[in-house]
C-alpha cells in the first residue's frame, strides 16, 4: 500500500505513473498475455501489496481498454482474477472494472471469438537494459514494442503461428549485437510469425529475407509485417532496381528449394529459431544450410559475419580477392537429444562445423517481465562451412 502511494497517489495522472519502470513490467506482461495471476503478483511485487485505486486505474486505462480490440477472452480471465483478488483483500473495485466484466459476462462475444479464431494479438515489448550501447541505427530507443498476430494453438500453420522461445532468444541476440547484422543480408529459415525479421529490420540489416514452408504461416507473417509498418515484397526476382523494400517473404519449403534459388539469395547471415525438431525434415534443412553457407569469392572487403572468429572467416586468395564466408545462427530448445544428434551427424557429413555460443555471446535480457519465457532452455549455435 505504502509503496503504491509512493509511486502514485490517488490523484496522480496515469500518464505519469505509466512511465515508472515497475508499471512498464506489469503492462508489458499484460500485453504479452502472461498468466493473469502472474501479472497481478508482478504488480504487487513492483508497486505494493494492495491493489489500490490508482493501480486499478492503470490496469483499466492501459490494459483492459486496449484488450477491447481483441483478446477479449484473456481480458475476461484477467478481470475475473483481478476483481476476486481485490475483493479478497476487502478493497474497493473500480466501477469501470465491474462494468467491463459484467459486459463480458452478459455477452458471448469472447466465446464466439474463441471458437471462430484462436488468433490473438500478443505484444512483445523488448525493454532495453539501462546503459546499453546505443547503436547509431536505433538511437535512443529504450524499448521496442512488437505486436504480433499469433495463435494459441501451437500446431496451427505447421507450428509457425506461435511464438517459440528460441525466436525470443534470437531476437534478444539480434538486439544485443546490432553491429553483427547492420548492413548485412540476413536470411531466416522457418521464420514463423516474423519476430526475428522485425528485429533485424530494426537494427538496419540491409536486406531481410524471411522464409517459411507453410503458406498459412507466411500469410500470418505478412500480416505481422504490416502491423509493424514494414513493407514486404514476395517477389525476389523483381526487387533489383526497385525502391528499397527491406523485408522479403518467401515460400521456401526445404524439401523443394533448389540450390540455384538458394545461391541467388547470397546471404551474409542465416538465422533459424526452433527449426530442429522433425527428424524427417533435417536432411533437407541441412542441405539448405550447406548451400546458403557456401564460401564464395568476394571482390569487396566484406565485413566479417562471424564476429567471434573474424580472422578465420576471410581468406585472401592468390588474386588478392577475399573469400566471403557466411555464418548461420541457430537458436534451439533441445527437446529430444536423438533428434539433435541426427542434426549434428548430418552437419558433419556435409562438412559444416557447429559451435555452441550460448555462453560466449550471451544476449542481454530484454524480456525481464516474461515468466513464460525460459531463457535457460535455449541454446545458440553458430554454424559455418569448414
Ligand atoms: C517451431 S516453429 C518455429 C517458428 C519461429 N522460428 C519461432 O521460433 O517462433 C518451426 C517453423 O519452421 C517451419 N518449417 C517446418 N518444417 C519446414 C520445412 N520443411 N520447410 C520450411 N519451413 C518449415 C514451420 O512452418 C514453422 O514456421
Amino acid at each position: 500500500m505504502a509503496a503504491a502511494e509512493n509511486h502514485a497517489g490517488p490523484e496522480s495522472p496515469v500518464s505519469e505513473v505509466e512511465s515508472e519502470p515497475p508499471y512498464i513490467h506489469v503492462l508489458s506482461a499484460f500485453l504479452a498475455m502472461e498468466p493473469p495471476d502472474y501479472v497481478i503478483s508482478l504488480a504487487r511485487e513492483c508497486i505494493g501489496d494492495s491493489i489500490t485505486g490508482s493501480v486499478q486505474r492503470v490496469f483499466w486505462e492501459n490494459c483492459v481498454k486496449a484488450a477491447a480490440n481483441g483478446n477479449t477472452s484473456y481480458a475476461k480471465k484477467f478481470l475475473k482474477k483481478l476483481i476476486s483478488e481485490i475483493e479478497l483483500e476487502n478493497g474497493e473495485v473500480l466501477d469501470e472494472l465491474y462494468e467491463e466484466y459484467a459486459l463480458y459476462m452478459s455477452s458471448s462475444k469472447d466465446d464466439e471469438t474463441a471458437k471462430e479464431s484462436i488468433r490473438v494479438c500478443k505484444v512483445v515489448s523488448f525493454l532495453f537494459p539501462e546503459g546499453l550501447y546505443e547503436h547509431p541505427s536505433c538511437p535512443r530507443s529504450r524499448k521496442l514494442v512488437i505486436p504480433l498476430k499469433c495463435s494459441l494453438n501451437m500446431l496451427e500453420g505447421d507450428t509457425g503461428c506461435s511464438v517459440w522461445p528460441s525466436s525470443l532468444f534470437l531476437s534478444e541476440f539480434v538486439l544485443s549485437f546490432p553491429d553483427f547484422f547492420a548492413g548485412k543480408t540476413c536470411f531466416e529459415v522457418g521464420s514463423g510469425v516474423g519476430l526475428v525479421g522485425i528485429c533485424l529490420a530494426h537494427v538496419k540489416a540491409s536486406k531481410v529475407i524471411l522464409t517459411d514452408g507453410d503458406l498459412l504461416t507466411l500469410t500470418n507473417m505478412k500480416l505481422n509485417l504490416e502491423v509493424n509498418h514494414l513493407n514486404y515484397d514476395d517477389d525476389l526476382a523483381q526487387q533489383s532496381g526497385k525502391a528499397q523494400s527491406t523485408v522479403k517473404c518467401v515460400h521456401l519449403p526445404w524439401e523443394t528449394a533448389s540450390d540455384a534459388e538458394l545461391q541467388e539469395y547470397n546471404p551474409d547471415i542465416i538465422l533459424g529459431a526452433d527449426v530442429i525438431y522433425d527428424p524427417s525434415c533435417l536432411p533437407h534443412l541441412v542441405r539448405v544450410l550447406a548451400t546458403l553457407l557456401q564460401k564464395r569469392p568476394s571482390h569487396s572487403a566484406e565485413r566479417d559475419n562471424s564476429p567471434e572468429k573474424c580472422s578465420e572467416n576471410e581468406y585472401a586468395n592468390a588474386a588478392g580477392e577475399q573469400e566471403h564466408a557466411p555464418v548461420a545462427y541457430i537458436a534451439s530448445v533441445i527437446r529430444n537429444a536423438d533428434t539433435f544428434n541426427v542434426f549434428l551427424k548430418l552437419l558433419d557429413q556435409t562438412e559444416l562445423s557447429i559451435t555452441d555460443i550460448t555462453e560466449k555471446l550471451k544476449p542481454l535480457e530484454f524480456l525481464p517481465y516474461m515468466r513464460s519465457y525460459d531463457r535457460s532452455s535455449v541454446q545458440l549455435f553458430s554454424i559455418s562451412s569448414r
